[in-house]
């Protein structure tokens, strides 16, 4: 049985239902947020940043897919792809301000 899980995004203070097979992509996309995801979720375009202010070391390390991609752009130390890391009770996920 999926179990639903809720975790908080920032800067909205916005808490997201979710399912635990659900991406923070999925989840995300799926409440009506403004995510950018320029490779639909496939982990090679970086778009999908998030900072995650709570709960990060609760996430299992990269994947293969994003551990490739975080050798080629500029991740900050807590940031994570959301299209690659699954949801989870009591994280906080905070978007990164739209760059121009
Ligand atoms: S949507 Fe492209 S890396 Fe996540």
């Amino acid at each position: 049985m999926k179990k639903n899980v809720q975790f908080l995004l920032e800067p909205l203070s916005c808490l997201i239902n979710a399912s635990q097979n659900q991406t923070l992509l999925e989840a995300l996309l799926e409440a009506g947020i403004d995510i950018d995801h320029s490779c639909g979720g496939n982990g090679t375009c970086g778009t999908c940043r998030v900072h995650i202010e709570s709960g990060f070391d609760s996430l299992p390390p990269p994947n293969e897919v994003e551990a490739e991609l975080r050798n080629e752009l500029p991740f900050d130390s807590h940031e994570r792809l959301a299209c690659q890391n699954y949801a989870h009770e009591g994280l906080i996920v905070k978007l990164r301000e739209k760059k121009l």
